[in-house]
């Protein structure tokens, strides 16, 4: 339903990065004071909440307090803030939300309101047309009423579930991933909604915490938190467990179970691309938690031999005793002959770094071997020029990106959904962004 459903969840106030909201358009941000910037029992602003307070104002946001309490406890709070302040704000109605854009005059969309209640600051932010962001509730020394609100909270998330998934990275501001699952659910009449959602390592537990209690059903991991997340998941599938990192979670029975998506996307888009992976030499540059997830699929699917390359020759060794087949190297003897598949997995050549590759050149390769990069910006990177110079076919990484996702998807929604035509119009979409 999403009357209940909040733009964006953090795990508090600390986790909400400012300019992020700003380069949103948001120019007013409206401040829940009981459980969000402190504890209800805590009178007055503590110095991070102060430091977050003026780091908003600094980069140019009014700061309003938005608060349901007496004007006494409001008062009290701001005493030292002095900001434009709301008591007996009569959240979820919106009169009060009117009032302030006029006083700003600025418009709805212009606004945000954090919060830590569904029913009184998402609600109301929705019921007005403005952006909102949930938090998770500071303390649970709640007053009766407070307690009976929870409650009913709960019975409503549950009974209108919204389908709600979710990317914890940091940054992720600029993920392509709502895109790409919106794509998804439109294409298939799914009614869900994909978010963003910025952590620190630190909050990781109180994101998942509130990810629980507001319904979340499953949610993405990216950079940095693939590995990080790992001990906050009751359950890690055998492919995640090897390759150490985890980027899809699903909750099955209340319980969290972690998988990893890469390896499986990698297959699809060499399978999409009619590659042979059976029998096949690869050659892989890098040692990362990318190689780890490709090189334990295309372990599996039979390739013959995969040779990692590593500039720190000891992360090959470490993937060689984990996943079989793998043989490491150094990067120094890297030599791109006898290779019937040949991945850059490391980030050298992103943009904007774009004249440079992680090997010098290319030599001996084979006109029929298949170059892969993981990267995507820019769509044909150096090394893939190299590539493409002596006759190879090349492709970049944002069929992975893609394939990643909406198998992340599949185990979210228990049904195939990669059809090649959807997967096609998603990666062209993503492309014209770029
Ligand atoms: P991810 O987990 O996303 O795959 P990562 O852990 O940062 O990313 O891995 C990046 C890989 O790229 C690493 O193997 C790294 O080599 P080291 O293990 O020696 O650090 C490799 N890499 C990064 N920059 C590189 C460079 N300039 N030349 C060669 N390899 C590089």
């Amino acid at each position: 339903m999403k009357w209940f459903t909040p733009t964006y969840y953090a795990s508090g106030i600390s986790d909400i990065d400012v300019n992020n909201l700003k380069a949103q358009g948001i120019k007013v941000i409206m401040l829940d004071i009981d459980n969000t910037l402190v504890p209800t029992s805590k009178k007055t602003p503590t110095p991070s909440v102060v430091d977050w307070i003026e780091n908003a104002k600094s980069a140019g946001m009014h700061v309003v307090l938005f608060s349901n309490n007496s004007e006494k406890r409001v008062s009290l709070f701001n005493k030292n803030l002095k900001l434009y302040s709301v008591h007996r704000a009569f959240k979820p109605l919106g009169f009060r939300i009117n009032k302030i854009a006029r006083e700003y005059k600025v418009r709805k969309s212009e606004i945000c309101m954090i919060g830590d209640q569904v029913f009184t600051d998402v609600w109301g932010a929705n019921r007005a047309g403005v952006m909102s962001v949930l938090v998770m509730p500071l303390s649970r020394d709640e007053g009766l009423g407070v307690r009976l609100k929870r409650h009913l909270e709960n019975i409503a998330i549950k009974k209108y579930r919204a389908n709600t998934y979710c990317l914890i990275g940091n940054p992720v501001a600029h993920s392509k991933s709502p895109r790409l699952h919106e794509m998804v659910y439109e294409s298939f009449g799914i009614k869900a909604r994909y978010m963003l959602c910025r952590a620190e390592k630190e909050n990781l537990g109180r994101v998942l915490s509130r990810f629980k209690y507001s319904g979340v059903q499953g949610f993405n991991v990216t950079v940095p938190f693939k590995q990080d997340i790992i001990p906050y998941l009751d359950k890690v599938d055998e492919e995640a467990r090897v390759i150490g990192s985890v980027n899809t979670v699903v909750s099955e029975n209340g319980k969290w179970v972690g998988y990893n998506t890469d390896g499986k996307g990698f297959i699809r888009q060499l399978k999409a691309n009619n590659t042979v992976i059976k029998g096949s030499r690869v050659k892989i540059i890098g040692a990362g938690g990318t190689t780890a997830a490709i090189a334990y699929a295309l372990s599996a699917e039979g390739a013959k031999s995969i040779e990692i390359y590593n500039r720190t020759f000891s992360k090959a060794e470490a993937l060689a005793n984990r996943i079989k087949n793998v043989i490491p190297k150094n990067l120094a003897d890297f030599t791109a002959a006898d290779c019937d598949i040949l991945i850059n997995a490391t980030s050298v050549g992103m943009s904007p770094d774009v004249n440079a590759s992680p090997v010098d050149n290319l030599c001996g390769i084979e006109a029929g071997t298949c170059v892969y990069d993981i990267i995507y910006n820019p769509p044909v990177t150096k090394f893939m020029e190299m590539a493409i110079s002596k006759g190879c076919k090349a492709y970049n990484g944002l069929a992975l990106l893609v394939y990643q996702g909406v198998i992340a998807d599949e185990i979210w929604f228990g049904r195939q959904m990669a059809d090649e035509q959807l997967i096609k119009k998603i990666i062209k979409r993503l492309g014209e962004e770029i």
